[in-house]
């Protein structure tokens, strides 16, 4: 059991991501160009949280998928959807152990959730998402990275993993893992069409720096 209940205590005290990063609005709007169908393409939003990309991804006519281990995020989702009579397939269960056949997902999307977990769960998590992608099938994922500030005073629990912020972005309590690219070319080691982004910007008036990893790659035929 990996899962954090520190993320039950957040989402049941207040609404988290509303709207869709646009990040994710991009890479879905490049892919899904040349797709006569979109009801046929199923995308699975790994730790959705408030379901903001979950929203999206349903809005613009995807089979949508999403998981979460919070039970309150997973009913902000649902009131999301609700709210505009979109319909996606949720579940309230912990991502290192994902329960959905072998080959069953066109792609899946991780938006600065998987980076929550400790390096070997998240290695875990990677094998589960490769397993889970049909040949051919796209990961796009949004990862933290070693570019953001506040880990240099919290808690170290391993290389990069960090507990108990006192400065920089992050809520105090959460774990975060920031991964270096090194690590990312790893996780994304099998695939093809490998794209890899950084991002970097200041936020607090400049007072902090948040870094992120942009990636994409193919799962090969
Ligand atoms: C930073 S939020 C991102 C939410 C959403 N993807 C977004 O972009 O708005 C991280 C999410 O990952 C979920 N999460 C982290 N580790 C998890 C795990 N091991 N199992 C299930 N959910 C997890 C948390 O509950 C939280 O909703």
């Amino acid at each position: 059991m990996a899962f954090d209940q520190t993320w039950e205590q957040i989402f049941k005290s207040q609404s988290w991501g509303k709207y869709p990063s646009e990040d994710v609005v991009r890479f879905i709007a490049s892919r899904s160009k040349s797709v006569p169908d979109c009801g046929k393409i199923r995308v699975l939003d790994v730790g959705c949280g408030g379901g903001a990309h979950t929203w999206f991804l349903a809005r613009e006519g995807f089979d949508t998928f999403g998981i979460d281990g919070s039970e309150s995020a997973i009913r902000q989702a649902l009131a999301l959807l609700d709210r505009d009579g979109l319909k996606a397939n949720l579940t309230v269960g912990d991502f290192t152990q994902l329960d959905y056949p072998a080959e069953f997902f066109d792609v899946i999307i991780d938006s600065s959730a998987v980076q929550h977990n400790s390096f070997s769960n998240i290695r875990l998590i990677h094998q589960q998402i490769w397993n889970l992608l049909k040949p051919g099938g796209y990961f796009f994922g949004i990862l933290i990275n070693t570019q953001t500030s506040g880990w240099e005073d919290a808690e170290k629990l391993e290389e990069n993993t960090y507990t108990n912020f006192k400065t920089g972005p992050i809520q105090k309590e959460l774990l975060v893992h920031f991964f270096t690219e090194s690590e990312v070319c790893e996780i994304m080691s099998g695939y093809e069409a490998f794209n890899l982004e950084k991002t970097t910007r200041t936020v607090s008036n400049g007072r902090d720096q948040y870094g992120h990893f942009v990636v994409n790659g193919r799962k090969p035929l």
